[in-house]
């Protein structure tokens, strides 16, 4: 089973961006971590990370056919992307959306997330954990 993994826009620069709120680890060291635990789950993960809206469609509208999951952080365009969230719904592929930071305690418009719609859930608050369990949440979806 292979699950895909997308991240928008900044997230290239975790570990150096606003480390108050993003905390220190890069997405690098996330992707080694979340290989480590796809291993010992029996997943294959592929992971994608684009900075335009453009780029974060294309790459879910790829997962159809050569993925059984996504799990994603669109980052900003979680807050603003019609297109992102259409892409999710025509894909058709159960997905996590995931976020480091708890988008619910932040400013008021990150507080709603137009993609999460088109999500079987969303796993927020929890810093580099939150991709963790995704997969995790990724393995329960596939298994059921
Ligand atoms: C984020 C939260 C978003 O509001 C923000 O624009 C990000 C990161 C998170 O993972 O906490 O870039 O998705």
């Amino acid at each position: 089973m292979r699950v895909l993994v997308v991240n928008g826009p900044n997230l290239n620069l975790l570990g150096q961006r606003e480390p108050g709120i993003y905390g220190h680890t890069t997405l690098g060291e996330i992707e080694a971590r979340m290989r480590a635990l796809a291993r010992e789950l029996g997943l294959e993960l592929s992971f994608v990370q684009s900075n335009s809206e453009g780029g974060l469609v294309d790459a879910i509208q790829a997962a159809a056919g050569t993925a059984s999951a996504i799990i994603v952080n669109p980052a900003a365009y979680t807050h603003t992307s019609v297109a992102v969230r259409d892409a999710l719904a025509a894909v058709g592929l159960p997905a996590v959306e995931v976020h480091l930071s708890n988008i619910h305690a932040r400013e008021e418009f990150r507080q709603s997330s137009l993609t999460a719609p088109a999500c079987r859930g969303v796993i927020a608050g929890f810093g580099p954990e939150s991709y963790l369990l995704a997969l995790r949440a990724v393995t329960a979806l596939l298994a059921s």
